[in-house]
């Protein structure tokens, strides 16, 4: 690949340094996706400029103006503070004409609401749990059709927010205590799911309409705490100290049979294509004990530091990580008809 000019966007708490050294793990660990994906870019030979974003349109347009970028790496996840806002950042990119990675608004849009998504996924027959939305200010009466346990989550949230062993309930009180908790903590409607017992697995995507599907990833839960759930809560994805003393691992999946690995891979692709999801995304399953691959969510631009789920499974699969922020770039370039 050409070496391009890279205007990278990101939230303005997370612009790494040019230089890590000196801060500790725990500030590094913050802006660690940031400072990755900056050093490897540089590394490979590229001019990267990168811009902290967050409440004000005109840097962007300011930027694309006068520094003139191939494309713009975006490694935005909220605005204003909202995660449902970070999609209309790149509709604005696509207003602007300028090239960049990761998802179209479109996909992003469809991904992230955790009802919609699962509405068009049983139509093209993809195994969904059972679920119930209840909106902010409303009083969280439960469908009869939805059996306990389950599990509640905010409906547009990511990154675990809200998500605790408290998030499995098993009774219509602690159904509508959590339900307020999340409208509360998270100032989002709420969605339950059924919950379902089993492997937590995750599945690389990498493509426009061509799809690589990456190996398929496990998050194992070694050292559970007793009367533990083996979930991804807060905990779990964010504290390293946790993760180290719950034995929390990731790695390709163990002991599947080919039919389950088949089954799982066309049915991320299937995702990938009904969601309308381009460039990188990774796709969440729930196993459950009768081999049957739920779909849990969706995630455009899922986190691509190197040591994290994605781009290790990409290694595994034989990509380098320098080789797949080039691929990334490349399909951004590709989608906006440039090379
Ligand atoms: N229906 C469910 N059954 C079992 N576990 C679930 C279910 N929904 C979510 N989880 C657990 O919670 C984690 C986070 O849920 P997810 O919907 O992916 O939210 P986020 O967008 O915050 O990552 C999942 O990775 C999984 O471990
Ligand atoms: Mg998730």
């Amino acid at each position: 690949m050409r070496n391009l000019k890279i205007l990278a966007l990101a939230h303005p708490d997370l612009i790494p340094p040019d230089n890590p050294e000196g801060f500790t793990e725990a500030e590094a660990y913050v802006w660690k996706t940031e400072y990755d994906v900056m050093s490897t870019l540089r590394g490979s030979g590229h001019e990267v400029k990168m811009l902290g974003v967050q409440s004000e349109l005109t840097p962007i347009r300011d930027e694309v103006e006068n520094f003139q970028p191939d494309i713009v790496f975006n490694l935005l996840e909220e605005f204003h503070g909202e995660t449902l806002y970070a999609q209309n950042v790149v509709s604005l990119l696509e207003l602007l004409r300028v090239p960049y990675t990761g998802c179209n608004p479109r996909g992003q849009l469809l991904a992230r609401g955790k009802d919609l998504s699962k509405k068009l996924l049983k139509y093209h027959r993809v195994p969904v749990p059972a679920f119930a939305v209840f909106p902010i200010g409303r009083k969280v009466r439960r469908p009869g059709r939805l059996k306990f346990p389950l599990f509640v989550k905010s409906l547009s949230e990511d990154a675990s927010r809200g998500i605790a062993q408290a998030s499995v309930v098993d009774t219509d009180e602690k159904l509508a205590e959590r339900v307020t908790f999340i409208h509360k903590r998270l100032k989002t409607a709420a969605i339950a799911e059924e919950y379902i017992d089993g492997r937590e697995i995750y599945v690389g995507v990498l493509g426009n309409d061509r799809l690589q599907v990456l190996p398929v990833w496990e998050l194992e839960f070694s050292k559970l705490a007793e009367g533990s759930l083996p979930i991804a809560t807060e905990k779990v994805k964010h504290d390293p100290d946790y993760q180290e003393k719950r034995g929390v691992i990731q790695g390709p999946a163990k002991d599947l049979s080919p039919t389950v690995v088949t089954r799982i891979r066309t049915l991320a692709k299937r995702i990938c294509h009904t969601l309308e999801l381009d460039g990188y995304s990774r796709i969440d399953f729930r196993l459950s004990k009768d081999d049957v691959p739920y779909f849990i969510e969706a995630n455009p631009n899922p986190e691509i530091a190197a040591r994290e789920e994605y781009a290790q499974a990409a290694l595994h699969a034989g990509t380098t990580y320098p080789e797949l922020l080039n691929k990334i770039l490349a399909l951004g370039l590709k989608r906006a008809g440039v090379e």
